[in-house]
């Protein structure tokens, strides 16, 4: 099925696919469950993560053993055996935990992010502070820095995870200061160390600014231009940049990025936050020592923000470079169906982290299921089906008033019957009436 036809099934099928439509943790979705994938749900998964979509899929080595198809093929050249990538973040900090997500099927590893030197991350504790809704955990937010284990560490890690796993996706997430040299020692280690990709942290929002790292530099475009030549003079493996939400408008430095040469974009990174005020100590919390620094918000109350921020971005990929750059979209994914509403805004893979640190590593058997289960309610068979094609419906609030104006006009003409009683005429009398019978 193609993106056209999918998009007449969308249009046709409104009870199914309006963006309202789709299950959370704790709610049922009323689909029908379309083939044998539906009724095995993993016991390691919490419960509420469980119940979303209530389907779950046999992964092995990353592919599905049955159903809709859920390979992706990015432009740069990677294909992942599905389109769940773990986020870089606590969910790819060491070898254990990388191993133990590709043992589950995750579709590509993104490690958490390293620099050179490791001394200069001191990480506190705590560090995370969590907004729950009766008492499921709708937002996280976290002061986390970059990797604090040595780099030396980690490639020996990475180099491990490769001769492991060979055919599996390891990306490298790496982030330094503004120094030419610097990025270049990085990159080439890591390429000596065997990783498939790089995504470049230009978006982590605490930490660091003063040596203009992270988000700093992902919000000076000026910056990011040069910066991002640097990386991809010197980088023989495909480039995403890590975009940060924290910024007027997201499409300047993803624009800049790509015309540096970056094979693709991730957005989005954490969004500048204050969990809180606890009104007993009057600290801002997480508290440490009894003071805060503002963090990074992720978890499901970002993701329509993260929505809009995929969606601005895919427009300039479609618009720009006709489709052909790659565009990993996340924030907030927790089942299929979240994953569904990126891929259907234009993204080619979708990663998750605060995800997997509420649920579990099996999580990615129900993301693959929920994702199947939708794609089998509207007969697409691949992701390549319909993705985008949700992306043609935005348009301008101006734009929105004069079709509304069309509409009502349309149907104003297209009334039956009379339209007051004062209408009614000697002559036509019974034709009058007759208009307005219903049967
Ligand atoms: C505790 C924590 C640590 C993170 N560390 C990193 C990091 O080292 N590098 C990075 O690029 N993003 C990092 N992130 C951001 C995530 O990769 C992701 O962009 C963000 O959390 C939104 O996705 P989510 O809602 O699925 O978590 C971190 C997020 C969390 C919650």
């Amino acid at each position: 099925m193609t993106v056209l036809q999918g998009q007449r099934r969308l249009l046709g099928s409104r009870g199914n696919c309006g963006p309202s439509v789709r299950s959370r943790p704790g709610s049922h979705n009323g689909y029908q469950r379309p083939h044998r994938l539906a009724s095995r749900v993993s016991a390691a998964i919490s419960t509420s993560a469980a119940e979303a979509g209530s389907s779950s899929a046999d992964l092995e080595d990353g592919k599905v053993v049955d159903g809709p198809d859920l390979t992706v093929k990015h432009f740069s050249g990677l294909t992942l055996p599905n389109p769940f990538v773990i986020g870089s973040g606590p969910p790819g900090t060491n070898y254990a935990v990388m191993k133990k997500a590709f043992d589950e099927g995750w579709g590509a590893v993104i490690a958490k992010t390293v620099s050179l030197d490791c001394s200069k991350v001191i990480n506190v504790t705590p560090r995370y502070a969590k907004l729950r809704c009766q008492k499921e955990v709708i937002g996280w937010e976290n002061i986390e820095l970059i990797s604090d284990r040595p780099l030396e560490t980690m490639l020996d890690e990475f180099k491990r995870l490769k001769a492991e796993y060979p055919g599996r996706i390891l990306i490298a997430s790496i982030m330094e200061e503004y120094n030419r040299g610097a990025w270049e020692e990085l990159i080439e280690r890591c390429e000596e160390a065997g990783v498939d990709a790089f995504e470049i942290n230009f978006s982590c929002p605490h930490g660091m600014p003063e040596r203009k790292m992270g988000m700093a530099m992902g919000q000076d475009c000026q910056l990011l231009e040069e910066v991002c030549g640097w990386i991809n003079a010197k980088a023989t493996k495909p480039v995403w940049a890590k975009m940060t939400p924290n910024i007027t408008d997201i499409a300047y430095p993803a624009r800049t990025a790509l015309a540096a040469g970056c094979e693709g974009v991730a957005a989005i990174n954490t969004i500048t936050s204050v969990m809180g005020i606890n009104l007993d100590t009057l600290r801002p919390e997480p508290s440490v020592e009894g003071y805060t620094t503002p963090g990074g918000y992720s978890s499901r109350a970002v993701k329509p923000i993260a929505l809009a921020k995929v969606m601005s971005i895919a427009q300039l990929i479609r618009s720009e470079y006709d489709n052909s750059r790659d565009l990993s979209g996340i924030g907030g994914i927790e089942t299929g169906q979240d994953a569904a509403e990126f891929l259907l805004l234009g993204a080619n893979s979708v990663q998750v982290c605060t995800g997997v640190m509420l649920h579990g590593y099996p999580l990615v058997k129900q993301l693959c299921g929920g994702l199947q289960q939708f794609m089998s309610n509207h007969g697409f068979n691949s992701i390549e089906d319909f993705r985008g094609a949700s992306l043609p419906y935005f348009t301008s609030h101006h734009e929105l008033v004069r079709m509304q104006k069309e509409a009502i006009a349309a149907k104003k003409a297209a009334r039956v019957g009379l339209s007051g009683d004062d209408k009614w005429s000697g002559d036509g009398f019974v034709k009058e009436a007759e208009s307005m019978v219903a049967n």
